[in-house]
């Protein structure tokens, strides 16, 4: 049989079609615009990745029976708060994971209510990107929206609602709410009240391997489909992503450079972070994970290449860097674009380039973009070890890791071995494969990723390749606390 993994990206919808072995048979991906209609707030139109997705599934299906599908499943950007009236109208434009709108509903949170009870309710405090503020936000600034909210969803929950018709989300994805028991698996009482909500506009909730329904009759004859495909829950894109690399099971780590930079550290019991910078979530395997997530890593890339460089040669540009230079950069870049919320929870925070002089060149800023995403995701590895978890090796996925070099810098920068899979896909592949465990072809998603994931290369660190980036890293490390106390000033 076949299965379908959707990974409702920030840039794009991937699909990816996938038989019963693990075999990709087609990659398919269709772009949707992103909004940012003030500086730091990121919208899109749900009924734009639905569009992507009707228009894909015949594409990613071209050549190949569709009689043979029997179960489709999602990865999505998580967060994401998408909001239906009574007639299932999408109330307004999904406020993103990556905005940074919610600063005075977040401090509400952490301050007021207070980060122990928040805490205690979800094992989480608050972030600008997660839902639970941007709730608040509409109640504080939409009234009149707010009080026509009939159902509110995650982003790929809200694309599972109009294939299956069934209003649903998964564990995994709905730990990113703040509104979300992430120890007992339930919603909590507590955090609805807080947000003025009830908690029948929430989603019932599945494992990410569960089946939620089929697809609507309409659905599957416009997509030339049986009304018999399963639907499955899914998982938010980090725990889709972790599938797609094996990342299941005790103390296995995942880092994704995808628009966003995530360190994802998987384990089998409940464990939260005493200094609430990494995120205590539900796993996609059924356990639990730690996740450390940076709001701007392949598109700082983006940014600096295509927008100030205006050059889309990404090879071209990184081929200049040597094994020579690496660790030797004076030029040193914060990757704050859009605020940051691991583990610095500071949505004012912006980007910086600091360190250069006459003699700095453009390949010592393409450089410095690169070692300050790896550097950022350094920060979040430094908390998981202070926690005392041990990681010696890591897997690596998206597209910010594309190429040796960024594998490598990784690999130096944080002192550990850096295992490539055999495909980059992410959360589509765990799209794929949670839907291939619903359907019963795997007894479960460890047997899945046991049978399916293969590492092609490790990348391991050079000893003095690692001791010059140590001494950059110690550097870096001082320039955000110094100019922290700037940017609520700068961005009056
Ligand atoms: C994770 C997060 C991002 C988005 C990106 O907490 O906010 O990784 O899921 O799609």
């Amino acid at each position: 049989m076949y299965y379908i993994g959707v990974d409702l990206g920030t840039s794009a919808v991937k699909l990816l079609l996938m038989d019963a072995d693990g075999t990709i048979l087609n990659i398919v991906s269709e772009k949707y615009p992103i909004f940012f209609p003030h500086p730091g707030w990121s919208e899109q139109n749900p009924t734009d990745w639905f569009d992507a997705v009707m228009k894909g599934i015949p594409e990613l299906l071209d050549g190949h029976d569709p009689s043979k599908v029997a179960g489709i499943s999602f990865g999505g950007q998580m967060h994401g708060l998408v909001v239906l009236d009574e007639d299932d109208n999408v109330i307004r434009p999904a406020i993103l994971w990556n905005d940074g709108r919610t600063g005075k509903e977040t401090d509400y949170l952490n301050d007021v209510i207070g980060k122990e009870k928040l805490s205690q309710y979800c094992a989480n405090i608050a972030f600008a990107g997660f839902t639970a503020p941007k709730i608040l936000w509409m109640k504080n600034n939409e009234p009149e929206l707010f009080a026509r909210i009939k159902k509110i969803m995650l982003p790929k929950d809200y694309i599972a609602y109009r294939l299956s018709g069934v209003h649903c989300t998964d564990v995994s994805d709905a730990s990113g709410m703040l509104l979300f028991d992430v120890k007992n698996k339930c919603w909590s009482k507590e955090m609805c009240d807080i947000c003025g909500i009830s908690e029948d506009k929430l989603a019932k909730i599945f494992e990410s391997y569960e089946v939620v329904g089929t697809l609507k009759p309409d659905i599957a004859s416009a997509l030339g489909l049986s009304a018999d495909v399963k639907v499955i829950a899914g998982a938010g894109d980090n725990a889709a992503a972790a599938v797609g690399t094996g990342t299941v099971g005790d103390g296995m780590c995942n880092i994704s450079l995808g628009t966003s930079g995530t360190i994802f550290i998987s384990s089998n019991d409940f464990a939260v972070d005493r200094f609430n910078a990494l995120h205590a979530f539900a796993h996609s395997d059924g356990h639990y994970h730690l996740m450390g997530c940076m709001l701007s890593a392949a598109s700082c890339k983006s940014w600096f290449y295509e927008h100030i460089l205006e050059s889309d040669d990404y090879a071209a540009l990184e081929g200049k860097i040597t094994d020579d230079m690496l660790g030797r950069n004076n030029v040193y870049f914060l990757p704050y674009l859009m605020g940051e919320r691991s583990p610095h929870n500071d949505p004012e925070a912006r980007g910086l380039f600091v360190g250069m002089s006459m003699d700095s060149t453009r390949t010592d800023m393409v450089q410095a973009v690169m070692e300050g995403v790896t550097f950022a995701i350094r920060d979040s590895f430094e908390v998981a070890k202070s926690l005392g978890i041990k990681i010696d090796r890591t897997k690596i996925v998206g597209g910010g890791s594309k190429g040796l070099l960024p594998k490598k810098m990784m690999a130096n920068v944080l002192g550990i071995k850096v295992d490539v899979p055999e495909n980059e896909q992410g959360p589509s592949m765990g799209g794929a494969m949670l839907a291939a465990v619903g359907c019963g072809e795997y007894a479960s998603v460890e047997e899945a990723a046991k049978k399916i994931v293969k590492v092609v290369e490790t990348i391991e660190p050079d000893p003095e390749i690692a001791a010059h980036y140590e001494e950059r890293y110690q550097k870096f490390k001082k320039i955000y606390p110094t100019v922290k106390g700037l940017y609520k000033d700068l961005n009056a």
